[in-house]
């Protein structure tokens, strides 16, 4: 095949934007959620690349090849999914088998074979595209576990390039792995890379045990971490590094941006709206059963009924943005969550002043800093997370010492946030603990943790961990 001209390609399921037609056929851009894309795009601006992505709509024609956009600086290359696609790679095999499985089958993931015939065919069209896009000897970094395949894939099209991959979610526990019945040849798949990095020394562990127990790999015991140590896996052409790279966020530009008079003014304004409670709880999500939306009302309303909170005092924010739609299980979730407001506001509300306020949307970024300035308490009760970026976000947005994180164990974030109020989301009790302490905490207490959470968030940001990924992938083929 053909080399293309990038000297460094991001391959992702999405691109940062999503295309939209309007109503006379014309294409218009706009942004699109999501952890990955909030964490990539300050480093591709700094480089000359290109990303490799879906935009989001589905179109028929998926032979066709879009000629190339240019947005914000950045290249981008549309990969075209069909209305089939989308169905069965995108919210079948994507969406309702990998990530309720990698989420601890939070719910029960479904296996079909049409579902992973059209994930194989779809990471096929994703590492053809690399291949015409990346130059000879680029570095190529796939993302995430919509894409597996691909590492594999393009090094047979394009043994010349450097492949590195980056699972953004977590990578389950061997018990759970082994239910895939395509387990051996999505590890294949990811042995195609010559650096494999996960947020957490768990993920890399599971990983390398796999690669030995599917396929008598050879695995050396090294400690996996960020600190230049790395586990290794040899395969028959070619050794893999493993590593574990916690992502964050491009903290120094949000703790600025916080500290703007008119997010000042906007985060008064927004608790002047709610009829000035004394505190506000905030939740921030995606609407995805993986985030504990259910637990952290649940526990509200038990506080709430039990006099342990006032709710003439308190509101809880709820802001859920619109996700994979046509999964029934978001579908139900959906549902769920909304009469769970419903019953909460119809029990402990009053006219004009309900006790959850909720949102079924996304908001503009500088709205969602006002949201997190003004939040007494943040309320992060994910059941499983691979890192979460929200539990980061309102850290770096609190230059003023304010405010306090209740945080789940079982998000990656809780290894690094230690000084947050750690809670386990299975235990209801425990969650209401921390919350009441969290909102009755003094402003001293609140200022030490916050301090410290923040020297933590502020030396760790978004470029400290690509700088760590790509430095360990440039070295791989020196080694
Ligand atoms: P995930 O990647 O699973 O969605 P993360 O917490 O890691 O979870 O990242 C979510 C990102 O989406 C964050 O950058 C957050 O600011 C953004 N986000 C989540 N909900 C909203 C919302 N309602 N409005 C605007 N941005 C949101
Ligand atoms: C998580 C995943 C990303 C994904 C994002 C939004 O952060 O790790 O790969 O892009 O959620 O989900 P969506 O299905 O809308 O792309």
């Amino acid at each position: 095949m053909a080399p293309g001209s990038a000297d460094f390609v991001v391959v992702a399921n999405r691109l940062p934007v999503d295309q939209v037609i309007g109503p006379g056929g014309e294409t218009g851009w706009k942004r699109s959620p999501g952890g990955l894309v909030t964490a990539l795009e300050p480093l591709l601006r700094q480089q000359r690349g290109a990303w490799i992505g879906w935009p989001g709509i589905a179109q028929d024609d998926t032979a066709a090849v879009d000629e190339p956009v240019f947005l914000d600086g950045i290249e981008m290359r549309p990969v075209r999914l069909d209305g089939t696609d989308v169905a069965q790679y995108y919210e079948g095999f994507s969406n309702a088998t990998l990530w309720p499985l990698y989420h601890d089958a939070i719910v029960r993931p479904e296996y079909h074979r049409p579902w992973w015939d059209r994930y194989v065919a779809v990471n096929r069209r994703f590492a053809q595209a690399t291949a015409a896009t990346a130059a000879p000897g680029a570095t190529v970094w796939v993302q995430d576990y919509q894409l597996q395949l691909v590492p594999r894939m393009l090094r047979e099209l394009r043994p010349d390039v450097t492949i590195g991959f980056f699972m953004h979610i977590p990578f389950p526990p061997v018990e759970l792995f082994m239910q895939l019945p395509w387990r051996t040849e999505l590890i294949e798949g990811l042995l195609g890379a010559d650096l494999v990095g996960f947020h957490l020394p768990g993920g890399a562990q599971n990983f390398m045990i796999l690669a030995r127990k599917l396929l008598a790999a050879e695995v050396s015991r090294g400690t996996v971490g960020v600190r230049g140590r790395f586990g290794t896996v040899r395969t028959a052409s070619h050794t893999v590094k493993v590593g574990a790279f916690p992502i964050s966020i491009d903290a120094a530009a949000l703790d600025q941006a916080a500290r703007a008079r008119e997010v000042r003014r906007r985060a008064r304004e927004l608790r002047a709206d709610l009829g000035n409670p004394g505190k506000i709880l905030l939740g921030v999500d995606r609407l995805d059963y993986t985030k504990g939306i259910d637990v952290r009302l649940r526990a509200f309303a038990e506080l709430l009924a039990e006099d342990r909170v006032d709710p003439a005092d308190t509101v809880l924010i709820q802001l859920a943005t619109p996700s994979r739609e046509r999964v029934d299980s978001y579908r139900l979730l959906r549902n769920d969550i909304e009469r769970q407001v419903g019953r909460i506001n119809g029990e402990f509300g009053r006219v004009a002043h309900p006790v959850v306020s909720y949102l079924h949307r996304a908001v503009p970024q500088h709205e969602l800093i006002a949201y997190y300035a003004a939040a007494d308490v943040m309320l992060v009760t994910a059941l499983r997370d691979g890192m979460n970026l929200v539990a980061k976000e309102y850290v770096a947005c609190r230059g003023d010492l304010g405010g306090a994180l209740v945080l789940s164990e079982f998000t990656g974030a809780a290894a690094e946030l230690r000084q947050a109020y750690l809670v386990n989301p299975h235990d209801l009790d425990d969650v209401k603990d921390a919350m009441a302490a969290a909102l009755s905490q003094s402003p001293e207490q609140g200022r030490l943790r916050m301090r410290a959470l923040r020297r933590q968030v502020l030396t760790h940001d978004v470029n400290r961990w690509a700088r760590a990924f790509l430095a360990a992938l440039g070295s791989v083929r020196g080694a």
